[in-house]
């Protein structure tokens, strides 16, 4: 019988990917993936500590796979990848001795030498991350995720991702073509590349940078849709700009965490632009793609957050009106700078703060989908609608999700024409047109 592992995942797209890179791996030496805990031999927990909740519920987990284990009776290794691995390291095996190694996410290139050992701390950031595009382990047929850039030099002083996930380093060029044009060949339609901030991307060996990729990847024949994520404002270029207008495969969206309205509050985060900036980059923006659609991340309650901030805040989902909102209250991270600013707002405060934030992100985001009903919209096909069986399903290019009628027979990852008539709670409901 082949060896079977188990692997769950929390977090980011980034997170998504190591699990994809490590399934690949363990496949292609033979292993087996089961979705049932109690059937594998080893037990991945690739993990996510952007806020405290989410390190919370990786201890609790890890309690529960204690009776696993000794149930197992020495059938069963576990291991602690991700983020909370790296922050965490040795700490892990102190505090859940039934864990078998810790590997962060510089280590995930690196998994044969891991099971290889013992009771494994791996949290290095090696030069050579090892990355075999050819161990890909892609949950879906027609998409296909491709990571164009690791780490982070920013810096902000909320996050912990510069530690967990070390410092930026970009995949060259040609590699990137190299892992696109093979999945292409696959079958993959929609691309969507990755970083944690994915224009701030410059191949190590020619410079060219995030825009001229975004070119050339959107020219590959076989590209319908080439997405990405996540942008950050300060390094948005004309280039960039230029890419997203000049290519119709290029979706109208673009997620741009703003984090906070008020520049008292920008300035304390250390994010590297003012309101007025950040003001400034949307205009441009919208000045060359009229119609795009605005994503955010805001975070409540950062230290030293006034009423007054928070307004400004407000203020600028008003002006804005961004269609998609990701929004947190602030939670303190171990080592970040932000721990010295001071203590987070009182908590009552902070939730009613994202609860004013959510209503009226509601009220934009009603008016925003309304504005789409008798538009004929280009929707991506993705497979038959989760809520009704009878519908289709799929992606806008501006990425909300349709159900729509229409022959069921359309091959998957084919361009439909849908004419809109309902916009619903986070999704619209159309008509293929013939
Ligand atoms: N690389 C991306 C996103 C990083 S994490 C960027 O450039 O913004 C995703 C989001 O989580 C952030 O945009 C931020 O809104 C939120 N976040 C990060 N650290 C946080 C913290 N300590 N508390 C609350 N939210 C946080
Ligand atoms: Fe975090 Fe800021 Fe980088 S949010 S991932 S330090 S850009």
């Amino acid at each position: 019988m082949s060896q079977t592992f188990f692997i769950e995942t929390w977090g980011c797209q980034m997170n998504d990917l190591d699990t994809q890179r490590l399934s690949g791996t363990l496949k292609l030496r033979g292993w087996q993936r089961v979705e049932d805990q109690t059937l594998a031999s080893l037990i991945l927990l690739n993990t996510c500590s952007i806020r405290e909740k989410s390190e919370q519920k990786v201890f609790s987990r890890l309690g529960e796979l204690r009776e696993l284990k000794a149930a197992a009776n020495g059938g069963v290794r576990i291991g602690v990848a991700g983020c909370v691995a790296q922050q965490e390291g040795e700490k892990i095996l102190k505090r859940a001795p039934w864990v078998d190694f810790v590997m962060g996410p510089g280590s995930v290139g690196y998994l044969d030498e891991i099971l290889a050992g013992q009771r494994t701390i791996a949290v290095d950031f090696p030069d050579d991350r090892r990355y075999d595009h050819l161990s890909m382990d892609r949950p879906s047929a027609t998409k296909a995720q491709v990571t164009i850039m690791e780490g982070c030099n920013k810096n902000c002083t909320f996050c912990i991702v510069p530690t967990t996930r070390g410092r930026e380093v970009s995949r060259s060029f040609d590699d990137i073509l190299i892992e696109v044009r093979a999945a292409i060949e696959s079958g993959r339609v929609e691309f969507e590349l990755l970083g944690q901030t994915v224009n701030a991307y410059r191949c190590p060996t020619t410079g060219r940078d995030f825009g001229a990729l975004l070119s050339a990847v959107a020219s590959m024949p076989g590209v319908a849709r080439l997405r990405f994520m996540t942008s950050h404002p300060a390094e948005v270029n004309d280039s960039m700009i230029a890419a997203m207008r000049n290519h119709a495969n290029i979706p109208g969206y673009l997620h741009l965490p703003v984090q906070s309205g008020s520049s008292a509050v920008l300035r304390r985060m250390k994010r590297l632009y003012t309101r007025e900036k950040y003001e400034e980059i949307i205009a441009r923006i919208r000045t060359a793609i009229p119609e795009i659609h605005f994503s955010t991340d805001i975070i409540v309650g950062f230290p030293g957050e006034t009423d007054a901030d928070f307004e400004q805040t407000l203020e600028l989902m008003r002006r804005i009106r961004f269609g998609s909102l990701f929004a947190f209250k602030y939670s303190p991270r171990p080592g970040t700078p932000s721990l010295k600013i001071g203590p987070p707002v009182d908590d009552a405060i902070a939730s009613s703060r994202l609860n004013r934030l959510f209503e009226l992100h509601e009220e934009i985001k009603r008016e925003f989908l309304d504005s789409y009903r008798g538009r004929v919209m280009p929707v991506l096909y993705e497979g038959p609608s989760r809520h009704d069986p009878e519908m289709l399903a799929g992606r806008t290019d501006d990425n909300w999700v349709v159900n729509f009628k229409g022959d069921p027979r359309t091959p998957l990852g084919s361009l439909v024409g849908v004419r809109i008539d309902q916009a619903q709670h986070h999704t619209l409901r159309g008509e293929a047109i013939a």
